[in-house]
């Protein structure tokens, strides 16, 4: 199985993804796809050798070069690991449920469009949550709607501002994500 993972930022969960399936002989993340030619999860894709595709915004909603790319690396299986275009339907009708996305929140509660990164963990604190976590889940056309796979859950305290709530995800976010594609992916292929 060959995964393609698409991320627009820094790529923290990119590289625990990496890390997770580096010795393994079944699953290999071989294509890093990115919409920012200046994302530093690039770098981390140049220092584990894994290929990079950066692409244009108007190719991907107006052709489907990425296709070829993708046959090209035969890839499988994709992770959205904080990329923040939306999918087009041509991507998620060939790659139906092989596509999953990582969001920082429990879900149906704060998601949807513009609700990412820190937006997300000021939203929860302005509603003083007591709790949030991760959601992941399969991708469809629209922003984090499809079947939940996987949530985690950790406790909001009265003193948490949105950084220390963000703290508290991302831990959730590298134990689990890893761990969730590989169940994911192996379920798929007994199945
Ligand atoms: C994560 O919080 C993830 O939940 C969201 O985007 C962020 C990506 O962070 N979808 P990083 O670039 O992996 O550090």
């Amino acid at each position: 199985m060959n995964i393609a993972i698409f991320a627009s930022g820094t790529g923290t969960n990119a590289k625990k993804i990496i890390e997770y399936f580096e010795n393994n002989t079944q699953v290999k993340v071989n294509l890093i796809v990115s919409n920012k030619a200046t994302a530093p999860v690039l770098d981390i894709a140049r220092e584990n050798g894994i290929d990079i595709l950066v692409i244009d915004r108007h190719n991907f909603y107006k052709t489907q070069d990425i296709l070829n790319f993708f046959n090209e690396y035969s890839i499988d299986f994709v992770v959205l690991a904080g990329f923040l275009l939306l999918i087009p339907s041509y991507l998620t009708k060939s790659f139906e449920n092989k596509i999953v996305n990582i969001h920082p929140a429990l879900l149906p509660k704060f998601g949807g469009k513009g609700m990412y990164g820190m937006n997300v963990h000021k939203a929860v604190h302005e509603a003083k949550e007591k709790e949030t976590g991760i959601t992941i889940h399969y991708v469809n056309e629209n922003y984090d709607e499809g079947a939940i796979i996987f949530q985690a859950k950790c406790l909001i305290d009265t003193e948490d501002t949105p950084e220390t709530i963000s703290n508290k995800v991302r831990i959730l976010e590298h134990e689990f994500f890893p761990k969730i594609i590989e169940q994911t992916i192996t379920n798929q292929t007994e199945t």
